[in-house]
């Protein structure tokens, strides 16, 4: 589509949040929202230090920030449990019979837990796991469905203090294994199965071949399915086993505020994943804050973040923010088209969720299914929707607004990584009028901005790298055994600054509209991967000699994989290879990564000094198919020109 149909769409409609709902909220209108961004802009440690006063410490901190780049402490001195604030302190209230996980099953099972349940069962599974032998500073593997277990899991590993690392359930077992040694962990905690579109997610089997070689000591099993699996006698034990009969007692002991909470992998431009790190205080700070400010949370809300627990959105949105607020999480398994293309809609309705978060392929997946399928349940429930994860192109956005939300619940669109912990750039939904395609504008406390490769802020609507000029609580503090790197990534592009490696421009609003990454990071179904992780998994195979991996706009991914493929001699390229290549990136990483398509070359265009090119690359994996609304020609002129200025750009 043309950008000129796109500006029509974004720049001339502007939706200011409905008055009822302003009412309301938490922060009712434009003029309070800059007041509070000032006021955090001119005394952050007032600001941050108010926000994380309202979580419970065991002992204050000294300092609120100490900060020496690309060294953040927060909080300094002050000593916490998580566990303490998600649970405990809730329990001790009214909210102790209320509902903190409501969760259902994708062959239609549930299960409720309220505040006081989910206390006692992660109090049993940190005995449990104290009983295993692991301590404070032991790192934990998780590979689990999206069972209730995953969450008792993470907060009992929280409760311990022993760092958390998960892995979604769709990596491979090559892909666990790497994530497992990288993180040093010593035990992993795993299902014999989850449930996705009526067929069974083989964890337990991944898990072993994972482990071949290991020195992992213990396998702890949920049981999902009551499928066979494999057992080895000493190593692998039933989680009902070891946690049924558990004490509900549990002493939780207070950690420093920069005890690390969790790392979680996530792709670069090398093509290694790397393992970003998150400390306690400062995280759950900024998990708590901007879950309260962006969905607006009330007690009786019931808060629906479809993402999974092994990517960050699940971390923050499905258990540490909406836990720490008090509020009641739904937490679904499955498919969003199992058994039919309502499921979503259907959960809606059954269980009245008033607040739903969801990724933009989804909602073009939606779309595309039809609009019978929302209009068939009662949505009226509904009251806030939100976007992550990529762009979201205008037609999604309107389509959102209008099928789901009636065209009166107020989308926030939400710009965010791995590394940032928690949302940066997002509408506050009482008060932010919201322009379809646009994050809008920084929360108080975020110094985001857009700025030339020098440091020089844009002019309005001129094309930049998108920056955080000051520290935040919930920002990462490391690459897991790579501190250099960390330095070079992220404080090492744009002097004295965090570069988030996306492009971003600023319209004469100061609204934010991100376009996309400028390095070598695409983001498929909004699934983040690196185009050499993709290219290293191709030439492991014997029959590759070189490959080029680019992403191309795909209409309902965002971005569609297309993999250039030079076979070794004497090896036919021909369809059954490009099978049997695509299967083989599916193994080596999980099928999230599995090129959409493989294009056989005799040979990659280089440069004089032997550098693929990329860009020539990306032009002809484009030209042949039709372009998707998702990326305008324009912002992709914009992409091309910062990532040639990008220095880790071939
Ligand atoms: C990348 C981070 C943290 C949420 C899940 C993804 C892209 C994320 C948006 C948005 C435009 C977005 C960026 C970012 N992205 N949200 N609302 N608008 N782009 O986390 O896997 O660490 O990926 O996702 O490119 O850098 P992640």
């Amino acid at each position: 589509m043309s950008s000129s149909i796109t500006s029509v769409l974004t720049e001339n409609r502007s939706f200011p949040p409905p008055k009822e709902f302003s009412a309301g909220a938490k922060v009712g209108s434009m003029a309070d929202y800059e007041a509070l961004y000032r006021r955090a802009d001119q005394d952050p440690d007032g600001f941050w230090g108010d926000v994380a006063g309202e979580l419970a410490w065991e002992k204050k901190w000294s300092r609120v920030l100490d900060w020496k780049l690309p060294d953040a402490r927060w909080f300094v001195g002050g000593a916490l449990n998580l566990s303490v604030s998600c649970l405990d302190r809730h329990v001790s209230t009214w909210r102790k019979n209320k509902a903190a996980l409501i969760w259902e099953g994708e062959p239609g099972d549930s299960r409720v837990l309220t505040y006081g349940q989910l206390h006692r069962e992660v109090c049993k599974a940190a005995n449990a796991l104290t009983a295993l032998g692991v301590k404070q500073g032991d790192f934990v593997a998780i590979y689990l469905p999206m069972v209730p277990e995953a969450v008792i899991a993470m907060l009992a590993c929280a409760r311990l203090g022993a760092p958390h690392t998960v892995v979604f359930g769709g990596f491979s077992a090559e892909a666990l294994a790497d994530r497992i040694k990288d993180a040093g962990a010593k035990i992993v905690i795993t299902a014999d199965g989850g449930w996705r579109r009526g067929a069974i997610v083989p964890l337990k089997d991944n898990v072993d071949r994972a482990l071949e070689g290991s020195s992992v000591q213990k396998v702890v099993v949920v049981k999902r399915c009551a499928n066979q699996v494999a057992w080895r006698d000493g190593r692998d034990v039933w989680w009902h086993d070891v946690v049924d009969k558990a004490s509900v007692k549990h002493e939780p002991k207070a950690f420093d505020s920069e005890h690390p909470l969790f790392s979680l992998y996530t792709s670069g431009t090398t093509g290694k994943p790397k393992g970003i790190l998150h400390t306690t205080g400062g995280y759950l700070t900024g998990a708590y804050y901007t879950t309260k400010m962006v969905f607006d949370l009330r007690d009786d809300d019931i808060f629906w973040c479809t993402a999974d627990i092994g990517w960050v959105t699940g971390h923050s949105y499905v258990v540490y923010g909406p836990l720490a607020n008090g509020a009641t999480v739904l937490m679904y398994e499955g498919a969003p088209n199992q058994p039919g293309p309502d499921r979503f809609w259907d959960i809606i309705a059954k269980w009245g969720v008033t607040v739903f978060y969801t990724a933009p392929t989804a909602i073009r997946a939606f779309m595309r299914w039809g609009d019978e399928w929302p209009a068939k349940h009662d949505l009226s429930s509904l009251r806030l929707l939100g976007s992550v994860g990529e762009p979201i192109n205008p037609e999604a956005w309107m389509w959102y607004r209008k099928q789901i939300g009636a065209d009166r619940c107020p989308i926030v669109d939400t710009w965010w990584q791995t590394e940032t912990g928690a949302i940066m750039i997002s509408p506050l939904p009482g008060a932010t009028p919201t322009k379809p395609g646009s994050a809008t504008r920084p929360l108080p406390g975020i110094a985001a901005d857009v700025v030339l490769k020098d440091g020089t802020p844009c002019k309005a609507n001129e094309g930049g790298f998108l920056v955080i000029k000051k520290p935040w609580p919930s920002m990462l503090r490391t690459i897991f055994g790579d501190h250099d790197r960390f330095q070079k990534t992220y404080f090492g592009e744009v002097a004295g600054v965090y570069f988030a490696g996306d492009g971003a421009r600023k319209d004469e609003d100061g609204y934010f509209w991100v376009m996309g990454r400028v390095d070598d990071v695409i983001n498929v179904a909004g699934h983040r991967l690196s185009t050499m992780e993709v290219e290293s998994a191709l030439v492991s195979h014997p029959k590759v000699a070189e490959a080029a991996v680019v992403g191309r706009p795909d209409e309902l991914k965002g971005q569609a994989i297309v993999a250039f493929v030079t076979p070794r001699q004497g090896f036919v390229a021909d369809d059954a290879l490009a099978k049997e290549l695509r299967e083989h990136v599916s193994a080596q990483i999980g099928a999230l990564a599995r090129p959409e398509e493989i294009r056989f070359a005799e040979a990659l265009p280089k440069t004089r000094s032997g550098k693929i090119m990329r860009r020539l690359l990306r032009e002809v994996a484009s030209g042949s198919k039709a372009r998707g609304d998702t990326t305008t020609l324009e912002d992709q002129g914009v992409l091309e020109k910062l990532a040639q200025s990008f220095s880790n750009e071939d």
